[in-house]
């Protein structure tokens, strides 16, 4: 499998506990208003933290690759807008205590997170280089543990 200190070693256990907690609010759905809420923050915080990280601390870091990866790197950040806009409109089901929709928003995760962990974190543990993967995976190692 990654060696232990690999982009993907790092990212594929956040994704991990991203799923952990989308389990989590699948089950909140039929719980009360104020617990459907804390769970729902507790997601948004999290998933906000990950793209920020994955963003920030490895694609930002990523100027020296060929225009094909800098293409699938692009596709990724857009996939991020486009379910940062669906989690805001189940926060605005939420709020408005109406039952949120979830399947759809599951359905684009699974796709997102297959993508990135078969294709793109092994191409940039393949493509960057030894400087490069070491700054970024003791930034990860730093903001992912907070
Ligand atoms: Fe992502
Ligand atoms: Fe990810």
């Amino acid at each position: 499998m990654f060696a232990k200190d690999e982009i993907s070693t790092l990212m594929l256990r956040d994704h991990a506990k991203v799923e952990g907690i989308i389990v989590e609010l699948s089950k909140s759905v039929d719980k009360g208003f104020k617990a459907r809420l804390d769970i729902f923050n507790k997601f948004k915080w999290n998933i906000e933290k990950h793209f920020f990280v994955e963003e920030k601390c490895i694609f930002s870091q990523c100027h020296n690759l060929n225009e094909a990866d800098l293409t699938a790197i692009s596709n990724v950040m857009l996939d991020h807008k486009e379910i940062l806009s669906m989690i805001n409109q189940i926060e605005d089901d939420i709020i408005q205590k109406k039952k949120p929709e979830l399947e759809e928003l599951k359905k684009v995760l699974l796709e997102h997170k297959k993508y990135e962990e078969s294709f793109l974190y092994p191409l940039l543990d393949k493509e960057l280089s030894s400087m490069q993967k070491v700054s970024i995976t003791e930034r990860l190692k730093s903001h992912l543990s907070t």
